[in-house]
């Protein structure tokens, strides 16, 4: 049976996460910056390495294609992503992209012949970390993403999308060339770490994705006044943010409501003018509402939204912009079953669960068969410095794509 070696993805792994804006404080590797050119330029050369014609799209998502025998027929797309949080952990994307380079090394070695094509693959954005619409290398390739979305999509500094793109050296005006023709896929596999507790509590090797849970994003405007903290009385404010707490502990309570494993959360809030001496003007957060069903999601989004017409009525004015919504997707059960036949076959334990977190999977599901494989982490722990997961896990999670891929492609040695 074809091994992964623990040792190169190490050395990947650790080469990669040495790219980061925060030296010290966790992995920052935000889109079209030097980190991501840094990054990108690395997996390309080890792309190159393992016998890959590499190309990059129009969007940024980097590619390494192995032809099969049989001409035209449907690519097997094998990755994940390379973008980070602000101050994350170096596996959270990484993982999956060096699984795929390590099982492209293996077919390369040992002179392995498919009868599909394969792309291995290295996605942008996924995170939406810099321009806050995630999942963007995905529903770039799946045709979601419009020229105009470039414009409206801008980082904190105002930059928009379409304006770093250029500056990285890509040609904005050109994104729909990245979209995938209908059918031209046949698979698209990723392995990503847990970044939950489950596999590690339950001592479980390996995690066969069956469902990733359906996810809302929106950001909020509060428009208050800004005034003197110290000559305004109470009764005359208009405090952007007092009405902005009000509609966080609203989410909250709204998502506990919902129950069912429903998650609400604020992860990212922008006061205005920022001054210790000045009520607040203008405040700016995000809201990211996750669950299994969509009823669930659509319960609290429309809660919140209720809410927030109520806070109106105390005079603050309130803007709300959709960032994202995608429904909750299965994965293939074909290639769950590949998975689970391939953990048997070397004696890994493997156990069906559900994805929290959003993958690029949930996103090539609408385009082809796809299949999600988790790997555990260390505490549960992800989105900060501390993430972890053992080389050797992910060792036995690549040998698993490994041999889930050769069944897929139909491979002959
Ligand atoms: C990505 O990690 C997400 O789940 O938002
Ligand atoms: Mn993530
Ligand atoms: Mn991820």
């Amino acid at each position: 049976m074809l091994e992964a070696k623990t040792e190169r993805i190490k050395q990947d792994l650790e080469a990669m996460g040495k790219f980061t804006a925060t030296p010290g404080a966790g992995m920052t590797r935000f889109s079209f910056t030097e980190e991501h050119r840094l990054t990108r330029d690395y997996i390309a050369a080890r792309m190159k390495e393992a016998g890959l014609a590499v190309h990059e799209d129009s969007a940024g998502n980097l590619f390494g294609r192995r032809e099969g025998a049989e001409a035209g027929a449907k690519a097997i797309m094998i990755g994940s992503h390379f973008d980070s949080v602000k101050s994350g952990g170096i596996f959270d994307g990484p993982a999956g992209v060096v699984m795929g380079l390590e099982v492209a090394r293996i077919l390369h070695e040992e002179g392995v012949k498919t009868r599909y094509p394969l792309e291995f693959a290295a996605l942008i954005e996924e995170e939406g970390a810099r321009f806050g619409g995630g999942l963007h290398g995905s529903r770039v390739m799946t045709g979601t993403v419009s020229r105009e979305m470039l414009d409206d999509f801008k980082d904190r500094d105002g930059t928009t999308m379409a304006e770093a793109m250029s500056n990285f050296g890509l040609n904005p005006d050109d994104i729909a060339s990245s979209v995938r023709p209908e059918g031209s896929l046949k698979a698209f596999i990723e392995m990503h770490i847990e970044q939950g507790p489950i596999l590690e509590n339950e001592g479980i090797e390996l995690g066969l994705v069956k469902t990733i849970v359906g996810i809302s994003q929106k950001e909020i405007e509060i428009l208050g006044r800004a005034d003197h903290a110290g000559t305004t009385p109470m009764e005359m404010r208009c405090n952007a943010l007092t009405a902005a707490a009000k509609a966080v502990l609203f989410l909250d309570e709204a998502a506990k409501k919902a129950g069912g494993g429903t998650v609400g959360t604020v992860g990212r809030m922008e006061v205005y003018p920022g001054g210790t001496n000045i009520v607040p003007g203008r405040v700016f957060f995000t809201i990211d509402v996750r669950a299994a069903e969509m009823a669930r999601i659509k319960q609290v989004t429309d809660a919140f939204e209720t809410f927030l017409k109520e806070l109106e009525k105390s005079g603050v004015e309130i803007k709300v912009t959709d960032r994202i919504t995608v429904p909750p997707v299965d994965m293939s059960p074909e290639i769950l079953d590949l998975f689970a036949a391939e953990a048997k076959k070397r004696g890994y334990s493997a156990k069906v669960m559900q994805s929290g977190a959003g993958h690029d999977a949930m996103i090539m599901a609408s385009a082809t068969a796809a299949g999600l494989l988790f790997v555990p982490s260390r505490g549960g722990r992800s989105h900060c410095p501390e993430e972890w997961t053992d080389y050797e896990e992910i060792k036995k999670g690549v040998d698993v794509v490994l041999g889930a891929v050769m069944a897929l492609a139909e491979a002959t040695i």
